[in-house]
């Protein structure tokens, strides 16, 4: 997994400076830094010093980070009052000018780092803007000779949301227990509080539930299928089901665990009463007209094959009874996310014991059956101390009484919900949605839509004439269709939850693109430093097209968000250099023929980005002719 620190960013470094404030580079940006002379230097005599035995954890948790790099291990103990540089944590009642709990103080002067806060949450925060103030190597596995120096500064800081998430799907593909441990590791030095943890889906359900052992040894596994997603072909007659894998029970609590020593709650989902094929499989029972006995493995079904629990029978909410008391006692979170989303009624439409349950009730729509499911799901989790939270879905056909709607086609859901006085988390698509392509298609692996980084920086999750107290926070959400690997799915993460992480953190006012775009670079190489991988598509080209005004002349428009790069391209099939046409115009006319456009990003005369090969056809997919 680890790898030694890339070229690239060498380069990158070298060409793009640090952050505009002298050389700070935190992100999230904190609510107010000041900087000042001179300097802590780190040693091997330095001493972590706290009275308070949670705090002493937090600092051992600190010498471990860093330790590989440093080759010392720092003391941490009560008193270190003759040390050479003293990092005092200290937890406080009250600290002046900290607005949230989360929040911290940290201040550092030549002789002394102090680091206050109210709760260990702050200690912790606080601590990873400590390391950030680190030069970059300190996130390395091997020992590396330099000057370990914190630049002397005081911040004050907390953050704007209280709900800080992103969102692992691990059905699609299956991420093992050291994955999702990573996950939580990287998301812990971002500040991120919440893991959303999509544990069941039509392709595998991935929690042992002990009551029903069949979820697991059925429900978990799937035939193996590379290719494009939906478009696999269903098992044969006899096939094993060799793809997959769950959690136990053992392993859940080791990852709760895990998450809580870093400050980081876990959601679970049980995505219900739709995208439950896999539980489906395990037991067919559990579907008005399903038959299917297979675990889906990223094969077309939807509206063909029935994937949704029957509202009808109540042999259905005894299973979720079960299930959810289980999930209840293992995941200590006050919520549980029980889904909600694109539930097709279809099957219930079709079905004669749904439809005569749907009478028997005085349920007039399939969109009143769901809220009626959903809303039975509220109570069931009430009975086990727990809150509903479900995908904005839960809207239709009536929203449960207390439930928290996670907005995800777009913010309107969230809106209605807020508007009713409801807890929201925003999650919308267009921002938020990690698994969208994140540069040109011609140059990025195999997903659908756009979601450039420059998006999800500049999106504010609190619309206009919404009570903000409303709004908890925001998610980035990770679905792993075409996603198949641990590094795969970092790719996907960073650096675009660089940018939600500032999103749900910095105070709107303090937000600068043109800030946060400087500060990439060092993030980059502290990546490359700790092996994690991240995505350079925002210093790529990404051509948008559209028709002149004849309707039929092809123009290119050729874009890049990350500021002061040129790019250099040709319309002759040869590769660009500083000596092909420079772009300027905002459009370009695209001749007509047969080749490629070829367009590349350079900052001082050194190419910068990937070199982008884009069809003349494809240019023209991309801006449909007007009809005559
Ligand atoms: C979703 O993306 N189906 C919540």
């Amino acid at each position: 997994m680890k790898r030694i620190v890339g070229l690239t960013v060498l380069f990158f470094l070298s060409t793009i400076g640090y952050g505009q404030k002298g050389n700070f580079a935190i992100i999230p940006e904190p609510v107010q830094l000041t900087a000042h002379n001179g300097v802590f230097r780190l040693s091997a005599a330095t001493v972590i010093q706290t009275d308070n035995s949670e705090l002493e954890k937090l600092g051992r948790q600190f010498a471990k980070w860093i330790a590989p790099a440093t080759g010392w291990n720092l003391p941490v103990g009560k008193s270190a009052a003759k040390a050479p540089g003293v990092i005092v944590l200290k937890l406080s009642k009250a600290v002046k000018g900290l607005q949230h709990a989360e929040g911290y103080r940290l201040s550092v002067n030549p002789q002394k780092i102090v680091l206050e806060a109210t709760t260990e949450a702050g200690i912790f925060y606080g601590l990873q803007t400590l390391r950030q103030l680190l030069p970059a190597p300190i996130e390395g596995i091997k020992k590396t000779d330099t000057d370990w120096e914190i630049p002397a500064v005081s911040i004050t800081d907390y953050p704007r949301f209280g709900w800080r998430g992103l969102m692992l799907d691990v059905s699609r593909h299956f991420f093992p227990k050291e994955f999702v441990k990573e996950y939580i590791d990287q998301m812990a030095r971002y500040k991120f509080n919440v893991l959303h943890w999509h544990l069941t889906d039509d392709q595998g359900w991935r929690i042992e539930i002990k009551a029903y052992p069949k979820l697991t040894e059925v429900g978990a596994w799937r035939v193996y299928r590379s290719g494009r997603w939906w478009t696999h072909e269903p098992p044969k007659k006899e096939e094993p089901a060799s793809y997959g894998g769950f959690y136990t029970q053992e392993e859940i609590k080791e990852i709760v665990a895990y998450a809580k020593e870093r400050h980081i709650d876990i959601l679970p989902e049980i995505d219900v009463p739709g995208h439950s094929l896999a539980a489906i499989a395990a037991y067919p029972y559990l579907s008005a007209t399903g038959y299917l006995t297979y675990v889906n493995p990223g094969s077309k079904f939807y509206n063909i094959e029935d994937n949704t629990l029957n509202p009808a029978d109540e042999r259905v909410y005894n299973f979720l009874d079960t299930v959810f008391a289980e999930v209840a006692a293992l995941f200590p979170f006050d919520y549980i996310h029980v889904g909600g989303d694109e539930c097709t009624k279809l099957f219930w439409s079709r079905s004669a014991s749904v439809q005569s349950f749907m009478k028997e009730k005085g349920i007039k729509t399939e969109d009143e059956l769901q809220s009626y499911f959903i809303k039975r799901m509220e109570k069931l989790l009430a009975t086990k101390g727990k809150k509903l939270v479900g995908w904005d879905e839960i809207l239709e056909g009536g929203l449960a009484e207390e439930a928290t709607v996670m907005s995800w086609r777009g913010m309107a859901g969230g809106i209605d919900a807020a508007k009713m006085g409801r807890n929201v988390i925003m999650t919308p698509a267009e921002f938020a949605y990690l698994d969208l392509y994140q540069g040109d298609p011609v140059l990025e692996p195999d997903t659908y839509s756009m979601l450039t980084l420059k998006s999800s920086y500049n999106w504010n999750p609190v619309p206009d004439n919404v009570d903000d107290k409303l709004i908890l926070g925001g998610q980035g959400n990770l679905w792993t269709e075409s996603v198949p690997t641990g590094r795969h799915a970092e790719y996907m993460t960073w650096p675009r939850s660089f940018a939600l992480a500032e999103v749900f953190w910095t105070p709107i006012h303090k937000m600068s693109w043109n800030h946060f775009q400087r500060k990439l670079p060092q993030h980059f190489q502290r990546f490359d430093h700790a092996g994690i991988n991240y995505s350079r598509a925002a210093y790529d080209v990404r051509v948008t097209a559209k028709r002149g005004g004849d309707g039929r002349t092809l123009l290119a428009k050729l874009n890049v968000d990350i500021d002061g790069l040129d790019v250099y391209y040709t319309t002759d099939n040869t590769n660009p250099d500083l000596f092909s046409q420079k772009y300027t115009e905002e459009y370009i006319v695209i001749p007509p023929g047969i080749y490629h456009l070829r367009a590349q990003t350079y900052r001082n005369g050194a190419p910068v980005g990937q070199l982008l090969i884009i069809g003349r056809d494809e240019i023209e997919k991309r801006a449909p002719r007007k009809k005559d």
